[in-house]
């Protein structure tokens, strides 16, 4: 929704102080109070001031001193004046062309969306939430709000609307392969609850050390492990997936993997490597948590099925709408082993009592009425299409970039030539109007060549050749030093 008040009538009121003894002009003091009011974001873009007779008789001003406050503040671009209309807050200048926000040394993976001003912005995170089936959700909402009965509004308990668990289960047995029962499943608000959760159930239970793939985007499952006093161990990632052989060797209770299409090399964990993991998890008692952020876009065939259906005992399976609606549903599930289910729930329903009952039956009723799956097969090709932009583009301008991983998903990898900085060309391309990430940032302690990582979900294919067309030139500007 739009959050500027560009329809609201006249103010009455506008709370200034004016000291009368500071030997300030009243008018600079009127001018002061609204400035600052904008800056700190009090009175918003689109808010509409009181007209200036109104203002001046409550200040007790004459009203030429409420004018002269206005014109400047309209000079300076704060405020905005059409003859006979209303004197309203102006829209925030927009940042400078190409003044994107240079990219941090930890890039945030799950992207609030461009924002930064760059022209084209290859960050990753990013569903393109334009094409949200608005008409669906609102039939199964509707749905909803039409045949449930009152109580079932009430509190629940802390796995979820079994409605939702159990068209969860039905959908991920037939897609995923997994092995699930709807009490075998905690529904939360996306991945991100969900590894914290499971950090938290571990910690209590006595794990002391997991491990993460190295590179991996999982950030938070660092920070979270960290503060909740393990210790955080990588594993370094080959072209098939985590090296096991350096599981082997890390001691940890459990490991977060994302085994269909890691993140971010694309790469698929082998089927022999998957029940060498799970033979490692059986041994030690460890967990396994399959995080299968984006499994249903698989281009070249169809995705391999879940780890969690080889050991339901001993893997956590995690799934998230983020890459199929929308990120800002918040709306995720895990597939939990019987001995950690109830504290599983149990942490959910200390956490926040349990996710919002309307969104969990609107998505049972979506699943049940098959449009989830109608959703994906219109999203496929979408994707599809903008990824064989992103080759095409990279072949013909960038030949000597190697893009990584299977044909899968909302981003690729393309590492970089040996001898071309990976920071270099990044802040390069930013200069160019270009955002993009490099792996560098998300590397715990691995080496390896240079990488650039390119989301793809959001651009049209001409917008995504003429990312390609920027990154080129602004590789040529770093080769040229
Ligand atoms: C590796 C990975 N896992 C999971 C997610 C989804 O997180 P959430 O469900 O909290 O939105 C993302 C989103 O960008 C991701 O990159």
């Amino acid at each position: 929704m739009d959050r500027s008040r560009t329809n609201s009538g006249p103010a009455e009121d506008l709370l200034i102080e004016l000291d009368r003894e500071a030997g300030v002009p009243l008018h600079r003091q009127i001018e002061s109070s609204i400035r600052t009011g904008i800056r700190a974001g009090r009175l918003r873009s689109g808010t509409s001031l009181p007209p200036t007779r109104t203002l001046a008789a409550g200040l007790g001003v004459s009203r030429g001193v409420v004018v002269e406050a206005y014109q400047q503040l309209v000079a300076e671009g704060y405020l905005t004046s059409r003859s006979g209309g209303y004197t309203r807050v102006a829209a925030p200048a927009p940042p400078a062309a190409g003044a994107g926000s240079a990219p941090t040394a930890r890039p945030p993976v799950r992207s609030t969306g461009s924002g930064a001003g760059f022209r084209i912005d290859f960050g990753y995170g990013r569903t393109d939430v334009s094409r949200f089936p608005r008409a669906a959700w609102l039939r199964s909402v509707r749905a909803v709000l039409t045949a449930t009965p009152n109580d079932r509004f009430a509190y629940l308990d802390g796995r979820g609307v079994p409605e939702v668990r159990e068209a969860l289960c039905d959908y991920l047995n037939r897609v995923r392969g997994t092995s699930s029962v709807p009490d075998a499943m905690v529904i939360c608000n996306g991945y991100g609850q969900g590894i914290s959760l499971l950090i938290q159930v571990l910690a209590r239970r006595g794990a002391r050390r997991i491990a993460l793939e190295d590179p991996s985007s999982d950030d938070d499952a660092r920070v979270l492990a960290r503060a909740a006093g393990l210790d955080v161990v990588g594993v370094p990632v080959g072209p098939d997936g985590v090296r096991v052989d350096a599981l082997h060797r890390t001691d940890a209770d459990a490991i977060v993997l994302t085994p269909s299409h890691q993140w971010p090399t694309g790469a698929v964990l082998s089927a022999a490597a998957r029940a060498e993991v799970i033979a490692w998890a059986e041994r030690r008692g460890a967990i396994v948590i399959e995080d299968d952020y984006d499994a249903e876009y698989r281009y070249d065939r169809s995705p391999v099925g879940a780890m969690q259906g080889l050991a339901p005992d001993h893997v956590v399976y995690c799934g998230t709408a983020s890459k199929t609606l929308a990120p800002g549903l918040r709306l995720g599930w895990m597939v939990v082993p019987a001995r950690l289910a109830a504290d599983v729930a149990d942490a959910k329903m200390l956490a926040d009592r349990g996710s919002p009952v309307i969104d969990q039956l609107a998505f049972a009723d979506f699943l049940a009425r098959g449009e989830f799956d109608r959703h994906l097969r219109r999203m496929r090709p979408v994707y599809r299409r903008r990824r064989d932009a992103l080759l095409h583009a990279l072949r013909t301008h960038l030949p000597d970039l190697e893009p990584a991983g299977v044909a899968a998903g909302q981003h690729v990898v393309a590492w970089l030539p040996p001898g071309l900085d990976e920071a270099a060309v990044v802040t390069a391309a930013a200069r160019h109007g270009l955002g993009i990430h490099g792996v560098g940032p998300y590397r715990i302690a691995s080496a390896g060549p240079g990488g650039l990582i390119f989301g793809y979900a959001v651009l049209g294919e001409s917008a995504i050749a003429e990312g390609v067309a920027l990154l080129a030139r602004a590789i040529r500007e770093v080769r040229g030093r």
